[in-house]
Order: structure tokens, then C-alpha cells, then sequence
């Protein structure tokens, strides 16, 4: 997939290619499955040419297409465990803690804890396999100015990490509005083919969306982002 460049598109030429790659379409599965609506607006496209180019990009992605179980068990296995440090808690998410290749969602009212366990796990994330974490780095957005690098460097103390190295591996942006946490998302995702991260950690992923589109009314165009 990585191979096609989304420049031989058809429709796609030099000036289009770097305003996708820009807007984080950089390659052929993130713009099938993309909408011509989105397409349009970050390219400056019509929306009918927008529609063709993603009809051409479905064709060369791999996109839609049934797998056997077989395929799925395998992908299954790749699938790492993030102890949470507390032996009930992981009890309670089925033995070993949080799974990666998955979206958890943590919710809670105010000081139960949310980003108290998100700090905890950028410290087990990286503990060897064998004590629970999956040695790997972290990116961690924050949109509450509410990441603190003390907290780090206490736990990583309690399990007699170096606090430093703990701290270097944990990439943090703070996110100020709501496109600049997508942008954030995009740009996660440049990071991650440079480090091996088994962990993102948006605390919190809704505060920025409720804030900007408010009422009833803004309610449809909060969800379609
Ligand atoms: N350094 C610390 N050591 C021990 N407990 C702490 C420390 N820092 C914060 N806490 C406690 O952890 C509790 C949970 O706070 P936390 O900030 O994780 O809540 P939250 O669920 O993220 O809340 P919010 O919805 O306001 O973001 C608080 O009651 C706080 O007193
Ligand atoms: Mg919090």
C-alpha cells in the first residue's frame, strides 16, 4: 500500500498531492476512506473531483475486502497487554490489563482518577514484557494542561525506572483548540513510524469539541469530526 504514491492518481497532481500530504492524506487508505466533503475542503477540490480521486485510491488500497478468520486470529496475537499496576483493576479488563489495537475510553466525574491512571500507564507501557508493559514510547496529547512530568518521575521511582529515560520516551503536546488535536493526531502518527509507541493518551478527547460547538444545533457537525 505504502509503495503507491497518491501523486499517480489520477487527478492528483504535484500542488493537490502536498495539500493532502499536509492535511495528513499521505497515503492511499487514508483517502479511500475518506469523504469527497472532507477531500474537498483541505485541497481546495471540487467535490466531484474529489469523489473520483477517492473511487481511483479505493481501487489500488486494499480497503472493504472479507478476511478469513485464520488472518484475524494471527492479527489477534500481535495484540500486547498494559498492566495497570493493580491486580483487580486488570481483573476487572479481563486478566492482564489494557489491550493495545484498541480505543479505551475512560469516563468519570471530576478527580476520580482519569488522568491519574492515564499517567500511570506511560510508565507501565514501558516496563519489560515480563512485568506487564510492552516496552515502548508514549504520545500523550493533552488538552487540559494537566500532564505533569513530577508525576512521571514519582512512579517511575516506585518501580525504580530511571525518571529520565521514563520522561524522554513519553512524547507530550499540549492541544489548544480542537483542529489543532486533529493536526496533533496526524502528526502522532509521523511520530510513531520513528519510535515504537503501544500507547496514545488524549486526555481528554471531548473537553476542546464541547467547548467549541455548543448547543443542540452544533450537535451534527461536533460528531462528524
Ligand atoms: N501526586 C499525587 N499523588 C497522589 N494522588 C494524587 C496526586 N495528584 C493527584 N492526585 C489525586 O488523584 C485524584 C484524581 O485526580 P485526576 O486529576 O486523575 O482526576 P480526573 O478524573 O482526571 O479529573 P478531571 O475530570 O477533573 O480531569 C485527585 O483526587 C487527586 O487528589
Ligand atoms: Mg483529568
Amino acid at each position: 500500500m505504502g509503495k503507491d504514491k497518491i501523486s499517480d492518481l489520477p487527478g492528483v497532481g504535484p500542488a493537490i498531492a502536498e495539500k493532502l500530504e499536509d492535511a495528513g492524506y499521505s497515503d492511499m487508505m487514508s483517502i479511500a476512506v475518506s469523504s469527497p466533503k472532507e477531500l474537498s475542503d483541505v485541497a481546495d477540490l471540487g467535490e466531484t473531483t474529489a469523489a473520483k480521486i477517492i473511487q481511483a485510491a479505493r481501487k489500488t488500497a486494499d480497503v472493504g475486502n472479507f478476511e478469513t478468520g485464520a488472518v484475524l486470529l494471527e492479527r489477534r496475537s500481535q495484540i500486547g497487554h498494559i498492566t495497570t499496576g493493580s491486580s483487580n483493576f486488570n481483573e476487572l479488563l479481563g486478566g492482564s490489563g489494557f489491550e493495545s489495537q484498541a480505543i479505551i475510553e475512560l469516563f468519570g466525574e471530576f478527580g476520580s482518577g482519569k488522568t491519574q491512571i492515564a499517567h500511570q500507564m506511560c510508565v507501565n507501557v514501558q516496563l519489560e514484557k515480563e512485568k506487564g508493559g510492552l516496552e515502548s514510547h508514549v504520545i500523550y496529547i493533552d488538552t487540559e494542561n494537566t500532564f505533569r512530568p513530577e508525576r512521571i518521575k514519582q512512579m517511575a521511582e516506585a518501580y525504580e525506572l530511571d525518571a529520565d529515560e521514563v520522561l524522554n520516551k513519553i512524547h507530550v503536546a499540549r492541544a489548544y483548540n480542537s483542529s489543532h488535536q486533529m493536526l496533533l493526531v496526524d502528526k502522532a502518527k509521523e511520530l510513531s513510524k520513528e519510535f515504537s509507541v503501544r500507547l496514545l493518551v488524549v486526555d481528554s478527547l471531548t473537553s476542546h469539541f464541547r467547548a467549541e460547538y455548543i448547543g443542540r444545533g452544533a450537535l451534527a457537525d461536533r460528531q462528524q469530526k
